[in-house]
């Protein structure tokens, strides 16, 4: 493992803090969050009783894999708390996530959820937003359409390949263009103006949704807030 694996996994295991018997938990995307999975399927498997919502294939097969209790929004609209990981942290913990191509399922759990806690390694943290390409999910047939309309506002759309070749298709079937926006000085501006393109189905800016961020470098955690 690397110094900035390490980094995450540190994160992940901070989080666990933040988990009580009995708690519904939404499972973030990512490998931040896949540590944290990793860490909670132990205490699962040593007597903590949660029941996991998943936001994506990957995290519901991983939690499936330790023995976690899965549950969807048929059984609950609540869920106690949200462990996922964050592409770029700005100030306010306005965050980038969909690295991983899990946005939509992400701020869906995310949205659900008492309380959004990020974990990331400190390489996350940013002044503002847009370093990071912002990822976008479209509904494929609309994609040349979109492309076109954020061309019009300044912003490069590219469609994610996978490293195996073809389009990279989400959980839900759609394609996910990532968006060279440049630096993002007005992210609630700009979410209005990408939500407001037909054809778009999320973005993932995910602002005013996360409590706390527990960000870790190689020796030294901290607790971020809004
Ligand atoms: C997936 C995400 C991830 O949380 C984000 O990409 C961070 O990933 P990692 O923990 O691997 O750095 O948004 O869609």
């Amino acid at each position: 493992m690397d110094a900035r694996d390490h980094a995450k996994e540190l994160a992940a295991q901070r989080a666990l803090e933040f988990i009580n018997d009995g708690m519904i938990v939404g499972l973030g995307s990512g490998s931040t969050a896949r540590h944290f999975i990793r860490l909670l399927g132990a205490r699962v498997q040593t007597g903590l009783k949660i029941r996991g919502i998943p936001s994506s294939k990957n995290s519901e097969t991983l939690a499936k894999s330790l023995a976690i209790p899965i549950i969807d929004f048929h059984q609950t609209s609540l869920i106690d708390v949200t462990i996922d990981g964050a592409d770029e942290i700005a100030p306010g913990l306005a965050l980038i996530k969909g690295g991983g191509g899990a946005l939509l399922r992400e701020k869906i759990v995310a949205s659900a959820s008492k309380k959004f806690i990020v974990v990331a390694d400190s390489s996350k943290i940013v002044e503002h937003l847009g370093k990071f390409p912002l990822p976008v999910e479209v509904i494929p047939m609309a994609a040349p359409l979109v492309a076109a309309k954020l061309s019009a506002l300044k912003i490069r759309a590219q469609v994610r390949q996978q490293s195996s070749g073809g389009d990279y298709i989400t959980d839900e079937g759609n394609l996910i263009l990532d968006c060279d926006c440049g630096p993002i000085l007005d992210p609630r501006a700009l979410a209005a103006e990408i939500r407001a393109i037909v054809g778009v189905v999320e973005h993932g800016l995910f602002l005013s949704m996360a409590e706390l961020a527990i960000v870790s470098s190689e020796n030294e955690i901290s607790i971020l807030r809004p």
